[in-house]
């Protein structure tokens, strides 16, 4: 028989942010994330750093959640924690753990999919702050656009997904940091070409949208046109700050942005499906979610736009998606390994 509250603790490995969360059944009591400022240095995420970073925080970041829950280790029901798509030795560390804590507290483990997480982050009830979140009817279609990949998903139930399309190179949040290095801005420079693109001329500068003949993305012209337009700029010795820096963020996101809402505006029309969400560390950017809107009203869409604290990589999300897992029955055993190459709805 079901417990009548079920109490989740999960954690989050898949990349360079350390997390951990409480749940009480879908309410968020508590999401802590510690992030590895390490990389800025490298100008991306170095696995190894990342592991052992991960090693260094996980517990500190574990007892900080629970103690700020309000619960303790006793009135967990279950222990979740990220499976994959991630780095292998980051997906490890918190594996890891999961499963020996799972086995000293003899509560279930339940493994969740990074990127299925990412859109369950919509089914998030309540925050820790109390306020409430309104879940998208069924079926929607979920924009998903990280660091490491960019996916439009149709989502049919709590636990039943449908990958429609993708990119075929780069992700959205690659393109955003990619753009940031050539720039010279530190990593990862997905908010800092927002920040920078709200004070610029988004019509400035034009770049290749690609045209894709189905439902997928790519952002490899793209990233060479922007190059191409850096490298001439600086041959004519034009400085990359103030305006044209600005112009040159607006102009880039504009395009990324563009790619992104025209192809899950055609996906939309062919299935008829009017409920749209995003998720995933781009849907915080500002020029996304205006573009969005504007879409939105013009096609009648019910749009799903997550809190801030759900769009990059955070514990609260893998917490829900084990909610759900919990109640369907959807237990992993100890021998389960992580999977770096997990596909969504597989
Ligand atoms: O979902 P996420 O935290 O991690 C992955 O699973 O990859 O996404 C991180 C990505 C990075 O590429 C980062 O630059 C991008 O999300 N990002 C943004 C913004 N905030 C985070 N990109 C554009 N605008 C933002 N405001
Ligand atoms: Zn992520």
């Amino acid at each position: 028989m079901l417990a009548k509250s079920i109490y989740t603790l999960a954690i989050e490995s898949s990349c360079d942010e350390t997390s951990a969360a409480v749940l009480c059944n879908n309410k968020v009591l508590a999401n802590f994330i510690a992030t590895q400022k390490i990389h800025e240095t490298f100008g991306g995420v170095v696995p190894e750093l990342a592991s052992r970073a991960h090693q260094q925080n996980i517990v500190p970041i574990v007892e900080k959640s629970i103690y700020s829950s309000g619960v303790t280790l006793d009135n967990i029901n279950a222990i979740a924690f990220t499976n994959g798509p991630g780095l292998m030795g980051a997906l490890l560390v918190g594996s890891s753990f999961a499963k020996g804590l799972a086995l000293s507290l003899n509560v279930p483990l339940i493994e969740v999919n990074h990127m299925e997480a990412h859109i369950q982050s919509h089914f998030i009830a309540e925050n820790v702050d109390g306020s409430k979140n309104e879940i998208p009817e069924f079926p929607f279609l979920c924009l998903t656009v990280s660091g490491g990949h960019t996916q439009i998903v149709l989502v049919k139930d709590f636990l039943t997904f449908k990958l429609i399309g993708q990119t075929q190179d780069d992700a959205a949040g690659e393109a955003f940091d990619k753009v940031a290095k050539i720039m010279g801005l530190p990593y990862p420079g997905g908010p800092y070409v927002d920040k920078f693109a709200q004070l610029g001329n988004q019509k400035m500068y034009s770049f290749p949208i690609a045209k894709m003949q189905n439902s997928d993305f790519s952002f490899s012209g793209f990233k060479t046109s922007f190059l191409y337009l850096f490298e001439k700029l600086k041959r004519e010795n034009v400085k990359i700050e103030g305006d044209v820096l600005n112009d040159l963020c607006a102009s880039a996101q504009y395009t990324i942005c563009k790619t992104l809402v025209d192809k899950i505006a055609l996906v939309s029309k062919e299935l008829n499906i009017k409920n749209i969400a995003i998720a995933g560390g781009v849907s915080a950017n500002s020029g996304l979610r205006n573009m969005l809107q504007t879409t939105a009203q013009k096609y009648h869409w019910k749009l799903f736009i997550p809190r801030f604290e759900y769009c990059t990589d955070n514990a609260a999300m893998i917490g829900i998606s084990a909610y759900y897992k919990f109640l369907g029955g959807q237990f992993s055993d100890g021998n389960i390994a992580p999977n770096p190459r997990m596909t969504i709805g597989a």
